[in-house]
C-alpha cells in the first residue's frame, strides 16, 4: 500500500466530494460491517461498545443537532471532555457535518482554554459539568453555544444539554466536503509565542490509511488499542481515523494509569495491536516483571510507540516481557501522520526511528537547506507536499511559513541517516521541551509563571529525566518583598498547575537573581540548560551582563 494505491481506493479526494467519516464508519456499514464492534470502552466501573452503525446513527444525531444550533460548515467546534463514548460519537458528528473539529486535552485549565478557543474563534464547544468552570464566560464573542455532556440540572442558553442536541433523526447524514476542506485543528507549542493552531484537511486520509496498512501493521479483526488521548495528534490520526478507515475496533480506556489495569486491558479485549509511547513503556517497566507475568498478551501482534526518543533498553523489556519487539515510529503534530518507522517489514533497528514511508522523501539538511550525505547530523526534513501536511497554520501564514527552507519543510528535530537508510534522532534544535511525551513550548509556561504575584521574570527548560524523557525546570526571580522559600517554590508550581495545566507545570524551580538576556531581553533558555548541565554556555557576545 502506498499513496497512489490509497489515491485509487478513495478517487474523490483529489477532485470531487466526500467526508473522512463516510470512508472510516458508513462505507462499512454499507458494506455490511455494521455490527462489527467499533470502539470498546471501559474505565474500571463503566464498559459500554459501540457498531460501526450505532456511530452511524449517533452522529448522525448529533451532527443534525449542530445544524440545528447554527453551526455551519468550516466552524471550529471544539471538545473539552475525558475520554468516553460520548466523546467520540461528538468528534465524529462534527466532522460529519463539515465542520472543524478542536480536540482539547482534559488537563488544560482555563486560560489554556480561553487562548485555543480565542485564536480560532471557536463557536462551540463540547463539555462535561466537571470541566465547565474551566470555559471562559467573557473574552470569547464568538463562542455561541456551549454542550454539557450529562448535566444534572436544566441548562439555559447558551448552555445545551448534549443529549437534548442528540434528540434528532437518527438515518445517516453527512455533509459532502472536498478533500482540502479542513478535518481538524489541534493546538501545538513551538518555543515563541503561544500555542498554534495546526489545520488538517479530509484529504489526510490518504496518509493515515497507508499508515494504518504498512505501519500500524491493520489487518481485518484486529482489535486495536492506541494509549493517546484525543486532544493530542496521536490520539486522532492514529488513534481513530487510521483504525477506522481500515474497519478495525478501536479499544479505549478511560481513567488514570494504573499498570495492572493496563496489561489486564490487553489480555481482556484480546488487544493484536497496541500503540503507546515510551513514557508508558517505562512506567509498566519500573511497576516490575511480576506484574505482566499475571496476563496473557498471546493476541498481541504489533506494538508501537511514537512521541519521544525509545530507549533500546524499552525494546529490550518489550521482547523479554511482552515477548514482543516495540517498533518506533516519528512523526509530529504538522506532519499529520506516521513520517518515518520501524515497519514490520524491515528489521526493527535499536534506538532508530526506522526508514521512511513509501512516497515520502525524507532527508538530513545544512543550515541552508543543502542535503547532507549519510552519518552526518543535520535538520530532519521533509519534501512537501505529503497528503497528511497541515494546511495551516490558523490565522497565521507567517508562522506557517517559517517551517520551509529551500523548498524543505523544517521538522525542528535533528537527526542522522546511516548507509542503509534508517534515520536515528538527536535531539530538538529549538528550545520546545518533551515531556512524557507531550510537547511544551516553554513560553506558555513563562507567561503563566510571571502572572504569579511573586515572579518577576522566569526561564523554562528541559532537562533529561529517566522516566519522562525530561521534565519542566524553571528559573525564576523574585519581585521585590519577596524571598525564595521551598514554600513559595510548592505555591508557584500550583499556580501553573491550576491556571495552565498539570503537565506544564515545573517540576523544579529554582530562584534566582537574575536571568541571562540577550541585549533585546529575551532570556537565553540555552545558557540556562548550560548551566544545568554543567556545559560550556558557547558565545555569550549577545549576553546583557
Ligand atoms: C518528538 C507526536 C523521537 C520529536 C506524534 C517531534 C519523537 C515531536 C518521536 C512531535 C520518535 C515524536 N523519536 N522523538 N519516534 N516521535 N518525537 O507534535 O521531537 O506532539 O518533533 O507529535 O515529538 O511531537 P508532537
Amino acid at each position: 500500500m502506498n499513496f497512489v494505491e490509497a489515491e485509487k481506493v478513495f478517487p474523490w479526494v483529489k477532485e470531487g466530494k466526500g467526508n473522512i467519516v463516510y470512508e472510516a464508519i458508513d462505507r462499512h456499514v454499507e458494506s455490511g460491517a455494521g455490527d462489527t464492534v467499533a470502539l470498546y470502552y471501559s474505565d474500571g466501573e463503566r464498559e459500554e461498545s459501540l457498531t460501526f452503525a450505532e456511530i452511524q446513527s449517533k452522529s448522525s444525531q448529533f451532527a443534525r443537532g449542530l445544524l440545528q444550533l447554527g453551526i455551519q460548515q468550516g466552524d471550529r467546534v471544539f471538545l473539552f471532555m475525558p475520554r468516553s463514548p460520548d466523546l467520540y460519537i461528538a468528534l465524529i458528528g462534527i466532522i460529519r457535518m463539515g465542520a472543524i473539529a478542536g480536540p482539547l486535552f482534559e488537563a488544560f485549565m482555563e486560560s489554556a482554554v480561553r487562548d485555543r478557543l480565542q485564536d480560532s474563534g471557536a463557536r462551540a464547544i463540547v463539555t462535561t459539568p466537571s470541566l465547565l468552570t474551566r470555559i471562559p464566560q467573557s473574552d470569547l464573542p464568538e463562542l455561541a453555544h456551549v454542550i454539557v455532556a450529562g448535566a444534572k440540572e436544566e441548562l439555559a442558553a447558551p448552555l445545551h444539554a448534549f443529549e437534548q442536541v442528540m434528540k434528532q433523526p437518527d438515518d445517516p447524514f453527512i455533509q459532502e466536503v472536498s478533500g482540502e476542506d479542513g478535518l481538524y485543528l489541534h493546538y501545538t507549542s513551538g518555543s515563541t509565542g503561544k500555542p498554534k493552531g495546526v489545520l488538517h484537511a479530509h484529504a489526510g486520509l490518504l496518509h493515515q490509511y497507508v499508515s494504518g496498512a504498512v505501519v500500524y501493521d491493520f489487518r481485518p479483526g484486529d482489535k486495536y488499542w492506541c494509549t493517546a488521548d484525543p486532544g493530542w495528534i496521536t490520539g486522532t490520526s492514529a488513534g481513530i481515523f487510521a483504525p477506522w478507515l481500515h474497519g478495525v475496533s478501536i479499544v479505549v480506556r478511560g481513567g488514570r494509569f494504573r499498570s495492572e489495569d493496563w496489561y489486564a486491558t490487553i489480555e481482556k479485549y484480546g488487544v493484536t495491536v497496541w500503540f503507546s509511547a515510551p513514557t508508558a513503556f517505562r512506567m509498566l517497566m519500573a511497576a516490575g516483571d511480576d506484574v505482566p507475568k499475571q496476563f496473557d498478551f498471546s493476541k498481541l501482534r504489533h506494538v508501537l510507540s511514537a512521541g519521544e526518543p525509545l530507549n533500546p533498553e524499552v525494546i529490550r523489556w518489550g521482547e523479554q516481557v511482552l515477548q514482543r519487539r516495540i517498533h518506533d515510529n516519528w512523526w509530529m503534530t504538522e506532519t499529520g501522520s506516521t513520517i518515518c518507522a520501524n515497519r514490520p517489514d524491515i528489521p526493527v533497528r535499536l534506538g532508530s526511528m526506522g526508514k521512511p514511508l513509501p512516497g515520502i522523501h525524507l532527508a538530513i539538511v545544512d543550515s541552508k537547506g543543502n542535503e547532507l550525505p549519510p552519518n552526518t547530523m543535520g535538520d530532519l526534513a521533509i519534501l512537501p507536499p505529503w497528503p497528511a501536511m497541515m494546511r495551516a497554520i490558523w490565522g497565521n501564514e507567517e508562522k506557517y511559513q517559517s517551517y520551509f527552507r529551500n523548498g524543505w519543510y523544517i521538522s525542528g528535530d535533528s537527526a542522522y541517516r546511516d548507509e542503509d537508510g534508517y534515520f536515528w534522532f538527536q535531539g530538538r534544535i529549538d528550545d520546545v521541551i518533551n515531556t512524557s511525551g507531550e510537547r511544551i513550548g516553554p513560553f506558555e509556561v513563562e507567561s503563566k509563571l510571571v502572572e504569579h504575584p511573586a515572579v518577576a521574570e522566569a526561564g523554562v527548560i528541559g532537562i533529561p529525566d529517566p522516566m519522562r524523557g525530561e521534565i519542566i525546570k524553571a528559573f525564576v526571580t523574585l519581585r521585590q518583598g519577596y524571598s525564595p522559600s521551598e514554600e513559595l517554590a510548592v505555591q508557584i508550581k500550583q499556580f501553573v498547575k491550576e491556571k495552565l495545566a498539570a503537565h506544564a507545570a515545573p517540576r523544579e524551580i529554582e530562584f534566582r537573581s537574575g536571568l541571562p538576556k540577550t541585549r533585546s531581553g529575551k532570556i537565553m533558555r540555552r545558557v540556562l540548560k548550560a548551566w544545568e548541565l554543567g556545559l560550556p554556555t558557547g558565545d555569550l557576545s549577545t549576553l546583557e551582563e
